[in-house]
Parts: C-alpha cells; sequence; structure tokens
C-alpha cells in the first residue's frame, strides 16, 4: 500500500502514574489487551496504512519496548523444535518494519516527546501514535486521516465527543464541521467546563508536518509545567489551517486508565475468536445476579 506518511512517532515515555503500581517498573505500552501489549496494536494500525518506520520515544523503565520488539532466539528455536509454528509466525509478523529507539531523558511532556524525533524525521510530514489511546481494529480511523492529509496538504488530528464534565482532561477544539472532518479555529489544553468551546476532544492520532517542530523548540511549559502539543497547535494554527476528524461510536478506548482498559479488555475478549464464546458465558453467569 502506498502512502504519503512513512514515519510514525509512537511517544512511550511517560510515567503512566494513573496506573500504578502496574507501571512503576514496566512501561505502560506494554499492558497487555488479551495477548498483545498496546504499542503492538499501535503498530499494527500503523502498518494497515502502508506505515514501516517507527521512531518510539522510550524513557526509564522502557527496556521491554525493545525487547518486545527484537528477535528471542531462544524462545524462537523452542517454539520450532516443539512444532508449536503458528505462534512462531506470529511472533515474526512484525520482523519487516523498522524502529528506531529515542530516549526522552526526562518526561516534559508529549510536545517535548515529539520534539525528540526532529532530527529522524527531517521535512516530512509524520503521524503521531498515542499507543494508551485503542481504537477497534477494524476501523480505519488513520486511514481516513491520511486520505485527509492528503487532500488538504495541513495537520490533521483525530476528535472524539466527550462529556463536558470530562474536557478537562482533554485538549479541546473549536470548529466547524463538514460530515466528519472540522476546520479547527481553536485549541485549548484542559479547559474548565464552563469554559471549554466543545465537546470535541482531541485524541491520540495525529498526522503533522514538520513545521511543528520550530514551534516546539520554543515552546514553553503550559498546564501540568508540560510542553503540550495542543499549545504548539494553536500556534501552528496562526500559520496553516488545521483539520480534525471526528470518530464516532465507542472506537476508541482510553487503555491508560484502569477502567478504559477493562473496557477495552472485555470488548476485545469478547471480539476474539478463540475466547468469545466461554467469555461471553462468564460474563452472562456473572452478570445475572446483579441484574
Ligand atoms: P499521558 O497524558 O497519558 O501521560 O501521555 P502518562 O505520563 O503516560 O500517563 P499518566 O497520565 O501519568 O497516567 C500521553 C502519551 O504521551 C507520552 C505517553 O507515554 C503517552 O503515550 N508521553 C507523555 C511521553 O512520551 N513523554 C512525556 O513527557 C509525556
Amino acid at each position: 500500500m502506498k502512502t504519503s506518511i512513512k514515519k510514525a512517532i509512537l511517544p512511550a515515555a511517560g510515567l503512566g502514574t494513573r496506573f500504578l503500581p502496574a507501571t512503576k517498573a514496566s512501561p505502560k505500552e506494554m499492558l497487555p489487551i488479551v495477548d498483545k501489549p498496546l504499542i503492538q496494536y499501535a503498530v499494527e494500525e500503523s502498518i494497515a496504512c502502508g506505515i514501516e518506520d517507527f521512531i518510539i520515544i522510550t524513557g526509564k523503565y522502557k527496556r521491554a519496548i525493545e525487547d518486545h520488539f527484537d528477535t528471542a532466539y531462544r524462545l524462537e528455536e523452542k517454539l520450532r523444535t516443539s512444532g508449536k509454528e503458528k505462534i512462531l509466525a506470529e511472533l515474526n509478523k512484525l520482523n519487516h518494519i523498522n524502529l528506531a529507539y529515542i530516549r526522552q531523558r526526562t518526561p516534559l511532556g508529549l510536545g517535548h516527546a515529539i520534539l525528540c524525533a526532529k532530527p529522524f524525521v527531517k521535512d516530512e510530514p509524520f503521524a503521531v501514535i498515542l499507543s494508551d489511546d485503542v481504537i477497534d481494529p477494524e476501523y480505519p480511523l488513520l486511514k481516513e486521516m491520511i486520505k485527509i492529509y492528503e487532500k488538504k496538504k495541513c495537520p490533521v488530528i483525530a476528535l472524539e465527543e466527550v462529556p463536558l464534565s470530562e474536557v478537562h482532561r482533554y485538549g479541546i477544539i473549536d470548529g466547524k464541521s463538514d460530515g466528519n472532518v472540522y476546520k479547527i479555529n481553536n485549541l485549548i489544553e484542559k479547559p474548565k467546563p464552563e469554559k471549554s468551546p466543545s465537546n470535541l476532544a482531541i485524541i491520540g492520532r495525529y498526522i503533522l508536518t514538520p513545521e511543528i517542530f520550530g514551534i516546539l523548540e520554543k515552546q514553553e511549559a503550559g498546564a501540568g509545567g508540560e510542553i503540550q502539543l495542543t499549545d504548539a497547535l494553536r500556534r501552528l494554527l496562526k500559520k496553516a489551517p488545521i483539520y480534525g476528524y471526528l470518530i464516532e461510536g465507542r472506537k476508541r478506548y482510553d487503555a491508560g486508565d484502569k477502567l478504559g482498559y477493562l473496557e477495552a479488555t472485555v470488548d476485545f475478549a469478547l471480539k476474539n475468536k478463540e475466547l468469545s464464546e466461554d467469555f461471553k458465558n462468564y460474563l452472562i453467569e456473572k452478570i445475572k445476579p446483579l441484574i
């Protein structure tokens, strides 16, 4: 598949404080949903769009991510000799991708994490995928965003409607819609509900252009003392249009949050061929006394 977006940045250097103690010494991005870590879902979603070059922004206690995408000789040998070819093929199916790892020395925010990739992106447009925002693999969100980018040649960000009571957790946009596509007029990081321009929240999929790096370089810390991508996008908006793509239905899970993680686990298990029947029966038995 040919695409104008060849590289994806996967920021994975955050501290994952909402998921402590699980994330004290192991990466949030390695939390599994059924049998695959969050970051592998993000990689597979990108591969489905023709992206094969990945820049993963890592930090302290994130070594497991590198090991996950590396060859595991002993394990592979054991699988081979015991005839477990199916699992072996599953383990090897991502061998063709190119991966680079950059260490964000201090977690200064998402904007700063993206800036760390500047020397490796140079002057190409690129995707940013936040692994803890899990998208239903059947929903071609990134593909739709790339299509919009190819038409407009401007940054495109993914949007989701959230309850007004939750806007303080997100970057929120103000914009004008044409179907699912929004032309953005303004972006605000974590507004108070009464000051929020809408309930359209920015979620973890972005198609960005390299102009963002120059802005991030001059960017001061914003909400939470972090270098916020939303603040940089607001400044970019003064120079170039930015579009949003609104997802509809229940297709995004905030797997960096305990409830969102559990919801994703239940939904993905119910769709898993090997598990769905038994798991559904288990859930029905479990829920019966409660209703
Ligand atoms: P989150 O807002 O989910 O922050 O970051 P977090 O630190 O991972 O988790 P909590 O809120 O403390 O529980 C969004 C994305 O940006 C990355 C994270 O790894 C995640 O993918 N990130 C965040 C960085 O790479 N570096 C940072 O300095 C901050």
